[in-house]
């Protein structure tokens, strides 16, 4: 009998050896994916040199890689940003935000209609680390100089807010900002650089979750922080040290995704205006908020700020409450219920049921949100398709 089974398998052929350079007599059109946790280093002067930033290189995924360079890199030219840095999630960009910018004793502003996650963070986790914080309605603008405090470092807001589409006026908010020792961070993941660049109307963070229409296919979680490379000097070592680093396949998603963002930004966009039309000439529906709307109480910013597309969020509360809202979900059943934004297809969210299911009743309604509220995120199918469904979820 063989004797083989004994033998200890012999790793050696297995193992992965770092491969040469490839030569190629032509070049491929698809970027590469660099997937490797690690790469081999030619000697210790230039390790230690690529590890302190001194050499183009890279050592540890964690500290840097390929694909999240190349990502950096279009994002840059986009929002026209001297610094970007890619995280794992558009969460872990907020956080690298205020780990790398504040420390304890410091206060922050934030809109009181930004992400439900990201208030959570800014006023509950960052209070455990002595960061104070006061929540307020970011289109005061009055409530927001009145909230400034000599300790305030930072005002967060949304470009287009979540999920009533309140328009920020960056310009004025910065200059808010600047009058005392604040930056201004602006998540313009509703809006996306084809509708605004944060940077440009004097704000200096841009933050963006790469898991939304940047990438748009619902297959990544990323996310991107944009600024200046004056305010960088803690942000590689933030990013490292807390474990906030995206992945290569990610960022490769995303890459290709962003060939596609503005047709797609542009045609969601002109699909959600005639939506919100449909739904403003319906008896079904009591308010529609949509920036692009004449109605909206910021549209005349909206147009001076985004030119004439307006984003693929409209929001929309039925008559009847919740039973309301069920109904016109199983009546529309080709616009999933998932609750995201920005993918090729239309979907719809349920606010009081998903992202502000933490909140009190009463906060919720402070921030106008009922049981009949819907939130869509229209897509790129045909317009005709897209208004046929909500026709059906309404029961005209
Ligand atoms: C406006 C906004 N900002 C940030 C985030 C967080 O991004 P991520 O889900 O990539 O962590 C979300 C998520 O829904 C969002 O809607």
């Amino acid at each position: 009998m063989s004797n083989e089974r004994d033998q200890p398998p012999c790793p050696d052929d297995v193992c992965p050896r770092p491969e040469r350079p490839l030569v190629h007599a032509t070049q491929p059109m698809a970027a590469a994916i660099y997937p490797t946790s690690v790469w081999q280093c030619n000697n210790t002067d230039q390790a230690e040199k690529i590890l302190a930033g001194q050499l183009e290189g890279y050592v540890y995924q964690r500290d840097g890689h390929p694909n999240a360079d190349a990502l950096a890199e279009k994002i840059a030219l986009l929002h026209q940003a001297e610094e970007v840095a890619v995280t794992s999630s558009g969460m872990a960009a907020m956080s690298l935000a205020l780990l790398s910018q504040l420390q304890a004793h410091d206060h922050v502003i934030a809109s009181s209609q930004i992400y439900g996650r990201n208030l959570q963070l800014l006023t509950q986790e960052t209070a455990r680390l002595g960061i104070s914080s006061t929540t307020v309605d970011t289109c005061d603008l009055n409530e927001v100089a009145r909230a400034m405090r000599p300790e305030t470092r930072l005002i967060v807001v949304e470009t287009i807010a979540n999920p009533r589409l309140q328009v920020a006026d960056i310009s004025r908010l910065a200059e808010i900002a600047h009058t005392g020792k604040a930056k201004l961070l602006v998540d313009n993941t509703f809006a996306t650089p084809v509708l605004c660049r944060p940077l440009r109307w004097g704000a200096d963070f841009v933050l963006e979750s790469g898991s939304k229409m940047i990438n748009g296919h619902s297959d990544v979680m990323l996310g991107l922080l944009c600024g200046r490379s004056a305010d960088w000097q803690r942000v590689p070592q933030t990013v490292s040290v807390w474990g906030l680093a995206s992945a290569p396949f990610e960022c490769w998603l995303a890459t290709r995704g962003l060939a596609s963002l503005h047709l797609r930004a542009e045609r969601a966009s002109r699909n959600a205006l005639a939506v919100a039309q449909v739904l403003e000439a319906s008896a079904e529906v009591t308010q529609v908020d949509y920036p692009g709307l004449a109605a909206h109480p910021q549209h005349e910013l909206a147009v001076r700020q985004f030119g004439d597309l307006f984003g693929s969020v409209v929001t929309f509360e039925l008559r009847g409450g919740r039973p309301a809202a069920d109904n016109f979900l199983q009546r529309a059943h080709e616009i999933p219920f998932s609750p995201s934004l920005g993918e090729v297809a239309t979907t719809l969210s349920h606010p009081e049921s998903t992202s502000h299911r933490g909140l009190t009743a009463e906060e919720r309604r402070d921030l106008g949100i009922s049981g009949g509220t819907i939130r869509l995120s229209v897509g790129v199918e045909s317009p005709e398709f897209i208004r046929q469904a909500i026709r059906r979820g309404l029961g005209s």
